[in-house]
């Protein structure tokens, strides 16, 4: 079942049900335009097998990055990257694979270093004291600005299209600002774009039908979204369903189910958390384990109230509980995310029947073991193995944008180190382009 194709309700055929999630490829240069290492990992990637290609966050506004070295696309410079953006897409697709943008803005998580005072839906600081990690004291967005920020999203939007991009993704999970206008305990304003949940939805409803206009009805919109934050008071499996029902009446083309922000980290591991709320991992049902992938539950009730295909992504590594999650109904589209950073092909090895499983080395990186392991009892620790992991990924990517095959031999510690090093020259630089 994995292997058979799709069509999306644009029209657009999909040659199977993978999907490469976004994964941040923070590998920009000062400028935050494409670039030569874009092409390069994109390379490996055009032949991972998946049917879609999600870019990493592609930013729409360069005061408010997810990172240093994002791509970001603004009115006043766009026309200084189109022909690598067009490059991008042109070797992406070599291989009969759909590149699909996904744009953000990274709201009241931009860096700290980036700026100290970030828009976001009402000034709710984010609560997070992991080592290392700074974020500034976010400014309730005027109107004026929330509009331009719609706007923004749909420049973007048709930039990718005039590209070559054969889709777009709207970012609103992950706790970055669309995610934020969706969550009670983020959005705290009394206007229109705050309170029930349908103001709490207008600014991305706006963006999509803005979108939806600008581009076509041939051409895929999709929508990334929140199974849930998994904060108290904040956004809500019954919110998420009411988002689902509210996006379900608007022409989306696949909406992607995750969860979790930068305070509760469940999008790379249902029980991982980062920062002051910090706990040991949460043992999870057993139902969860044999399905692998840990948003499929909400998956299953979301499917209720809407037909457009779903895509989950978090978790999945083997045919066996892709195809049972296909065969049952719950979701449309696989995604996968973080097998590609260690094996840039392996979709296709698991569709040419070379392997069963893909690669999860996830489980592996570790700092040590007993106080030092990822359930330490103490916070700072599991912090630190949790960022040597997802920098051993970051590491990854960047072997790739130099041309080279990924180093499964590389510590996460050194990865912990060299990425904090990486960081650290990027939010100097960027300081200085600013
Ligand atoms: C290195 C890395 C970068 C990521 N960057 C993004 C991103 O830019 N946008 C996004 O929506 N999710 C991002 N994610 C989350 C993934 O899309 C995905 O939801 C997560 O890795 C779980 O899927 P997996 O278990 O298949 O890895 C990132 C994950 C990793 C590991």
């Amino acid at each position: 079942m994995v292997g058979e194709s799709i069509k999306l309700p644009c029209g657009q055929l999909i040659k199977n049900r993978f999907c490469k999630s976004a994964m941040t490829e923070r590998i920009a240069g000062q400028d935050n335009f494409v670039n030569k290492r874009h092409l390069n990992l994109y390379d490996f990637w055009s032949k991972s097998g998946a049917g879609i290609l999600l870019t990493g966050n592609v930013q729409i506004d360069r005061m408010h990055m997810e990172g240093p070295s994002n791509v970001c696309i603004e009115k006043s410079t766009y026309k200084e990257q189109l022909k690598k953006l067009k490059q991008w897409a042109e070797i992406s697709e070599s291989h009969g694979s759909k590149l699909w943008m996904q744009l953000s803005h990274a709201g009241r998580q931009t860096p700290g270093e980036m700026n100290a005072a970030p828009l976001a839906p009402s000034s709710v600081p984010l609560d997070i004291k992991a080592p290392g990690r700074k974020f500034g004291a976010p400014v309730a967005m005027t109107e004026e600005q929330i509009i331009d920020v719609i706007n923004r999203f749909i420049f973007a939007a048709t930039v990718a299209q005039d590209s070559g991009f054969s889709g777009i993704q709207i970012h609103s999970a992950h706790g970055y600002l669309m995610s934020e206008f969706l969550s009670p305990d983020v959005n705290k304003r009394t206007d229109a774009w705050g309170g029930v949940i349908k103001n709490r939805s207008r600014a991305l409803v706006e963006i999509i039908r803005g979108c939806r206009k600008r581009l076509g009805t041939d051409f895929p919109i999709s929508v990334k979204i929140n199974s849930s934050d998994f904060q108290k008071g904040g956004f809500s499996a019954e919110d998420s369903i009411e988002v689902a029902k509210i996006l379900s009446s608007e022409k989306i083309d696949l909406l992607e189910i995750s969860g979790g922000t930068y305070e509760h980290v469940s999008f790379l591991d249902a029980g991982e958390d980062l920062g002051i709320n910090s706990k040991p991992k949460e043992i999870r049902r057993e139902s969860t384990i044999a399905r692998e992938a840990y948003f499929l539950e909400y998956a299953k009730d979301i499917r209720e109230v809407m037909n457009i295909p779903l895509m989950v992504t978090g978790g999945f590594r083997t045919k066996k509980a892709m195809n049972s999650a296909l065969k049952e109904g719950f979701c449309e589209v696989i995604g996968v995310a973080r097998p590609l950073c260690s094996h840039p092909y392996c979709v296709q090895d698991l569709l040419d029947g070379q392997i069963e499983k893909l690669p999860s080395y996830e489980e592996r990186l570790r700092l040590g073991n007993g106080w030092l392991s990822p359930n330490s009892p103490f916070n700072l620790v599991r912090a630190a193995n949790f960022l040597s992991s997802q920098y051993w990924f970051y590491t990854q990517i960047k072997k790739m944008a130099d041309g080279k095959l990924p180093d499964l031999n590389f510590g996460p510690l050194a990865a912990l180190l060299s990425e904090y090093k990486i960081d650290y020259r990027g939010y100097r630089d960027f300081k200085k382009a600013i």
